[in-house]
């Protein structure tokens, strides 16, 4: 199948190479001119495992293409992945311009009908408000699904081509049907699509980020405890993670993950997810999730001698 992905970043790089690695013929476009021609020469800007092969054999076996040329993306398939940034404004709101930018300029090129497939991490209702805009410029029909990524930064190929879960949010019976149908080489061993609404799975990577993020304030609650009575938090989490109910992941006390959402919930503030209001024009929503630099922090490790222990960081 022919495969666009717009964003060329964490995200947009790793879902193009492994569905480049199954066979289909993919566009990866980024605005980004430095970093598509990086990409052209077989130069991945990411320490990711397992990324850089993908990409070089890919871009050699002429499946994975590099371009700043939208237009000549949007033509190229019948189905395009959204993976531009969502950073965290300053209030923890998701700034949502690349996602707006991106659909709006999708809408002014298509000439056929096309399934936009949402990946950055977006409030409820994004899905809506992409359809709608992609609309103001196209008179052909959009299904627009929403596809939230879960990789974890360190294990991102690994997790793509063995996903936990991957999750469809449409209503629009033949998307859901050409995404299980791209899906379907990650999961001979056993089915793991869960399909849903849109609104159901954009809020599914929130309530995600939002359970890992107070897992880990629960922790960094136990080790302030632990050192005010004398115990030793390693001790408490080894205890506390043999317990099949509640698992190992996610135990280390740290700020490495969902900073704000954190901060909320340690300071006993509501949690806030976002929902775009129906009438799409104030973008009033809450990201629960991290920042680009705290994330940057743990990827490069916890400072040298720091008690602290995360071997991993999942993404926005
Ligand atoms: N990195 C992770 O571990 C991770 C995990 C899960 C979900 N996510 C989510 O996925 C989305 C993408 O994250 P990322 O880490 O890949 O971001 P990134 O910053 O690495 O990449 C985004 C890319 O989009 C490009 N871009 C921005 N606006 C554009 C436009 N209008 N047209 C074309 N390209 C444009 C940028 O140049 C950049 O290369 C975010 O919403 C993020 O929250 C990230």
């Amino acid at each position: 199948m022919r495969v666009t992905i717009i964003g060329s970043g964490y995200v947009g790089l790793v879902t193009g190479a492994c569905l480049a690695e199954t066979g289909n013929t993919v566009v990866c476009m980024d605005k980004d001119a430095d970093k598509t021609t990086s990409l052209k020469n077989g130069h991945v800007p990411l320490h990711e495992p397992g990324l850089a092969p993908l990409v070089q054999k890919n871009l050699a076996e002429g499946r994975l293409t590099f371009t700043t040329d939208l237009r000549l993306a949007v033509r190229h398939a019948p189905v395009i992945f959204l993976a531009v940034g969502t950073p965290p404004r300053p209030n923890g709101e998701a700034d949502l311009s690349a996602v707006e930018e991106a659909a709006r300029a999708i809408g002014g090129y298509m000439d056929d009908a096309k399934v936009i497939v949402t990946k950055s991490t977006v409030p409820v209702g994004t899905a809506e408000r992409v359809k709608a805009l992609i609309s103001e410029g196209t008179s052909h029909h959009v299904a627009v699904v929403s596809n939230p990524e879960f990789l974890k930064e360190g294990t991102a190929v690994q997790d793509f081509m063995r996903p936990d879960r991957v999750i469809v949010g449409s209503d629009d019976a033949q998307a859901i049907s050409l995404l299980r149908s791209l899906y379907a080489p990650f999961m001979r061993r056993e089915d793991r699509l869960l399909v849903m609404d849109a609104r159901s799975a954009e809020l599914t990577k929130s309530a995600a980020n939002s359970m890992l993020a107070m897992r880990i304030s629960f922790m960094n609650e136990m080790a302030a405890l632990c050192e005010r009575i004398g115990a030793n938090v390693e001790n408490v989490r080894h205890g506390l993670g043999s317990d099949s109910r509640i698992g190992n992941s996610f135990l280390f006390p740290g700020t490495g993950f969902g900073a704000a959402s954190s901060a909320n919930i340690l300071m006993g503030r509501p949690l806030r997810f976002g929902v775009l209001p129906s009438n799409p024009a104030p973008m009033t929503c809450a990201k629960p999730t991290l920042s680009r630099s705290s994330r940057d922090c743990w990827s490069a490790g916890p400072p040298s001698g720091s008690p602290i222990q995360q071997p991993w960081t999942e993404g926005g």
